[in-house]
């Protein structure tokens, strides 16, 4: 495993004042998680509760049949929402990354489903396309949730009500896992492309993006052992590509 952020080399050029920054941002999204995980884990007490009750309405006999619909409905929508909160905590939990298996398509769907609000609110069409049965790689899952949710966000912000977004997950033609996200927004111009990737390069209004999400997400995905790059035509639209090695160890 490579460097982790923090601990990159950067070069001489590289500000104090950016590097600062940068770990103030990194200070700020654990805070965030911090709060986001006590909140969720509020919500989730009572919801237990209402799942219970409903279950236990559920089983007794007698009930009346509009009574026993509105119960199943109740119970529905909070397994849906424990489910929701569930999927909240992953991202907040900074810490379970070292282990385990990413199963990337999950990952992948975890993270539109997730979007889903920001997605409708925007009138995004989404199309994705998961190939079965690729094999897992190593690691918990929270980077690579990191990086999809920033390119995700970005395209999401690139295009106007009716763009499509497009995601898919298969095997590329060096064996790897290739992840591809794609949208319908402007593009972007070749002069900057090699730019973006940059420490605060943004085109954002000032409070609206830091510049940073590239640069984490390439970082991220260098310590997956991946490559991240982008392909972009001003006017057409852009397509951002994660390539992981046939054998990542
Ligand atoms: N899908 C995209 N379409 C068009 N431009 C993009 C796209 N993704 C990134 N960019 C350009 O690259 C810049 C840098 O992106 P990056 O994610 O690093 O920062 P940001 O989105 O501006 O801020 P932050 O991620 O902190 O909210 C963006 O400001 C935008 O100009
Ligand atoms: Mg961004």
């Amino acid at each position: 495993m490579k460097n982790s952020i923090l601990s990159t080399t950067f070069n001489a050029e590289f500000p104090d004042k950016a590097f600062l920054d940068l770990l103030a941002f990194n200070e700020k999204m654990a805070e965030l998680g911090r709060i986001s995980a006590g909140i969720i884990h509020e919500v989730n007490t009572p919801l237990s509760v209402i799942i219970s009750a409903a279950q236990l309405v559920m089983l007794e006999e007698g009930v009346p049949e509009a009574a026993l619909e509105m119960v199943e409905r109740i119970h529905q929508e909070a397994q849906r929402l424990s489910q929701m909160t569930r999927g909240i905590l992953s991202f907040a939990r900074r810490n379970d990354d070292a282990h385990g298996e990413i199963d990337v398509c999950r990952t992948i769907h975890e993270v539109v489903t997730f979007l889903r609000y920001e997605i409708g609110k925007r009138s995004i069409k989404v199309e994705e396309k998961y190939e079965q049965h690729l094999p897992f790689l190593p690691g918990g899952g929270n980077r690579l949730r990191q990086v999809i949710l920033n390119l995700t966000m970005n395209a999401l912000q690139a295009m106007a009500p009716g763009g499509r977004l497009s995601i898919s997950c298969c095997l590329g033609s060096g064996g790897g896992t290739e992840i591809r996200i794609g949208d319908t927004g402007p593009g972007i111009p070749p002069e900057v492309l090699d730019q973006i990737f940059d420490p605060f390069y943004t085109t954002k209004k000032e409070g609206e993006g830091t510049g940073l999400g590239l640069f984490v997400s390439r970082n991220l995905v260098s310590e997956l052992d991946g490559v991240l790059s982008v392909c972009s035509l001003w006017g057409a639209g852009t397509t951002f590509t994660i390539t992981f090695p046939p054998h990542a160890p």
